[in-house]
């Protein structure tokens, strides 16, 4: 069994080389994936990253919505995205319709959107923003201004928590967090009571409300380093656990909840991989009028500091 994983995963290495590609990894891929990674991190800083690279082939593991934003970033490489099927449900919850008609019902409202969400709806957007940045792009924006934010709810509540704004927002909910509720975290808390509770901000508010952290998924991985705590309670998704087990070898991460998996982000494996690389296929693209309006919603976001986190 390891013998061929190791196989395959020399095999893509290969064709990587061949092809002067570059494989990208969400933070929550398969653990065989994120190991052969040339990058591993957050849905924008690996769009980012990718667009700085030489290389003219991305193969992004990860999500479609991520793919697209890679896509949108870096016009002039081709971007693959091994199994198309792999989707964001929170992403779907919004449609290009949805957001055409509520802007026409509220032309002056300014349209925050999560990056979790298509091209389309990036393309509608007055800017966009990340679980590392949307409490500072919110704090950005005029406040005269009514501000409405897509599609995650939880997102919303926790910016609107934190920066003491009101805020409208549109019902969505990562349905992988959502299953996270206050019960489970309260078990893991009382299990382990000199634990740290570090959370993402798609998580319940009830449960948000319980964290000694809420971050993003790099956001994650930057304060569990800098942490002087030896025990965490993680509340993201499960894939997390390797990079923060890894970079801190002496520390221990306990997943808040057995159901904190996504199944769209465990689809790709190595053999997916390796046959994207080697037919070059299948092929993420955004059509040119779509790319230069979302790529327009994501550089104002750029222009808005990040949170350090
Ligand atoms: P980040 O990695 O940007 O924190 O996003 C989490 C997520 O749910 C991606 O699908
Ligand atoms: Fe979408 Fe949630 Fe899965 Fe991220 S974890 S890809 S937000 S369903």
């Amino acid at each position: 069994m390891e013998a061929s994983r190791e196989a395959v995963q020399r095999e893509i290495r290969e064709l990587l080389a061949a092809r002067n590609a570059v494989l990208l990894a969400h933070n929550y891929q398969r653990d065989e994936i994120q190991e052969i990674a040339d990058i591993t991190g957050d849905s924008l800083g690996l769009s980012q990253e990718a667009a700085k690279s030489y290389a003219g082939v991305i193969v992004f593991c990860g999500v479609h919505f991520m793919a697209e934003s890679a896509a949108i970033l870096s016009p002039g490489k081709t971007v693959l995205l091994p199994r198309m099927d792999a989707g964001c449900p929170m992403a779907d919850m919004v449609t290009a319709d949805d957001l055409r008609a509520y802007r026409a019902a509220h032309p002056e409202t300014v349209v925050v959107t999560y990056v979790n969400s298509s091209a389309e709806v990036k393309a509608l957007s007055d800017v966009c923003c990340t679980s590392g940045n949307a409490v500072n792009v919110v704090r950005s924006i005029p406040p005269e201004k009514e501000v409405f934010m897509v599609p995650d709810r939880n997102l919303a509540h926790y910016v609107a928590r934190v920066s003491g704004r009101r805020l409208s927002w549109w019902d969505g909910f990562c349905p992988t967090h959502e299953r996270l509720t206050e019960q489970d975290v309260d078990r893991a808390k009382r299990a382990h009571p000199g634990a740290l509770l570090v959370v993402h901000p798609e998580c319940r508010p009830g449960v948000v409300a319980m964290a000694d952290a809420v971050l993003s998924t790099s956001g994650m991985s930057g304060y569990c380093r800098r942490s002087e705590a030896r025990e965490f309670i993680i509340g993201t998704e499960m894939g997390i656990l390797y990079r923060l087990r890894k970079e801190n070898p002496g520390k221990t991460f306990r997943l808040a909840s057995r159901a904190l998996i996504c199944p769209n982000m465990k689809l790709t494996t190595l053999e997916d991989v390796r046959d994207a690389l080697a037919t070059l296929s299948p092929v993420v693209t955004v059509p040119p009028d779509i790319r230069d309006r979302a790529c327009a919603a994501l550089e104002a976001m750029l222009r808005v500091p990040r949170d350090v986190s």
